[in-house]
């Protein structure tokens, strides 16, 4: 148990999901303690929602979640089916209540993680995907115990697509906020995405990239920053050209190979 709770724990704010698996995981280890004194246990579902912008690790957690919910005894496999409105919806009457259910069934023992859910409900009544969400509800119905819906997206865009389904609220009950990190924050994520990689930012190429992040955190014409994934994208292009210009030098050093200078942050 501890290695997940530890790699939930490494992971840089993300308060409000660290707080809602550590309440789930009392609540189960209460249930056991009310079972042996024969105490009234609540049938629980844990499906939910994830609200928060591109980058902000709603992906990560909900992997994380389903190896905590193994652990945890809540499902058999943990593992994590991610799809999209295309993955749902079908071409033709029946091939979406097809498609939906044979990913339902992928899920059934994990989590089955909707990025977008609201795409699902934006062609209107005609529209497929109508027949997606009546699909999926009806699953949430018949296998809501054996598997985990996650439901992820934009602040607003969710909370009017819960709004539009009044199936939906209900059966979710479990709501978790992605806030944006700030430039602190973001720079803790980019040293510790090198640590997990074996390199190090040296003090300038540290410096120069804390400059890049505050100045895409300031950009009035950015509208979709995407956070972590800003980081991460930064990073692996440094690594990219690090390797180039390390190509010129005679057997480099391990401190050579380690170490990512503010040369190897070009645009
Ligand atoms: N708090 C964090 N600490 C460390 N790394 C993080 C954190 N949040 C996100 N990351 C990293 O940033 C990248 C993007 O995160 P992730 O894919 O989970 O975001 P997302 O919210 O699912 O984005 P999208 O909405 O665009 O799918 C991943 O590589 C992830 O490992
Ligand atoms: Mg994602």
């Amino acid at each position: 148990m501890a290695s997940v709770f530890d790699e939930l724990e490494n992971l840089i704010g993300l308060h409000e999901a660290k707080k809602t698996i550590y309440e789930i995981y009392a609540l189960i280890k209460m249930n056991k303690e009310r079972e042996k004194h024969g105490l009234k246990i609540e049938k629980q579902v844990f499906h939910m929602v994830f609200k928060g912008n591109p980058g902000t690790g709603k992906t990560t957690i909900a992997r994380l979640f389903g190896k905590i919910f193994k652990e945890m005894g809540v499902l058999s496999k943990g593992h994590l089916i991610e799809v999209e409105r295309a993955d749902l919806v079908g071409e033709f009457i029946g091939h979406t209540a097809q498609k939906t259910r044979d990913l339902v069934k992928k899920a059934l023992g994990g989590i089955l993680f909707i990025d977008e859910a609201y795409s699902l409900a934006r062609g209107g009544e005609k529209d497929f995907g109508k027949e997606a969400i009546d699909c999926l509800t009806k699953s949430l119905e018949d296998y809501g115990n054996e598997f985990v819906c996650i439901i992820a997206g934009y602040n607003e865009e969710m909370d009017s697509f819960l709004e539009l389904n009044p199936g939906m609220p209900s059966r979710f009950p479990v709501h978790i906020k992605f806030t944006d990190y700030d430039a602190d924050e973001l720079m803790e994520i980019a040293h510790l995405m090198s640590k997990n990689k074996e390199y190090e930012l040296s003090k300038d190429a540290s410096e120069k990239l804390r400059r890049r992040v505050t100045a895409a955190l300031n950009d009035p014409f950015i509208e979709n920053f995407s956070n972590a994934r800003f980081v991460r994208n930064n990073i692996e292009k440094a690594i990219r050209v690090q390797a180039v210009r390390l190509l010129k030098v005679y057997e480099p050093t391990k401190e050579d190979l380690l170490t990512l200078k503010s040369e190897d942050f070009t645009i």
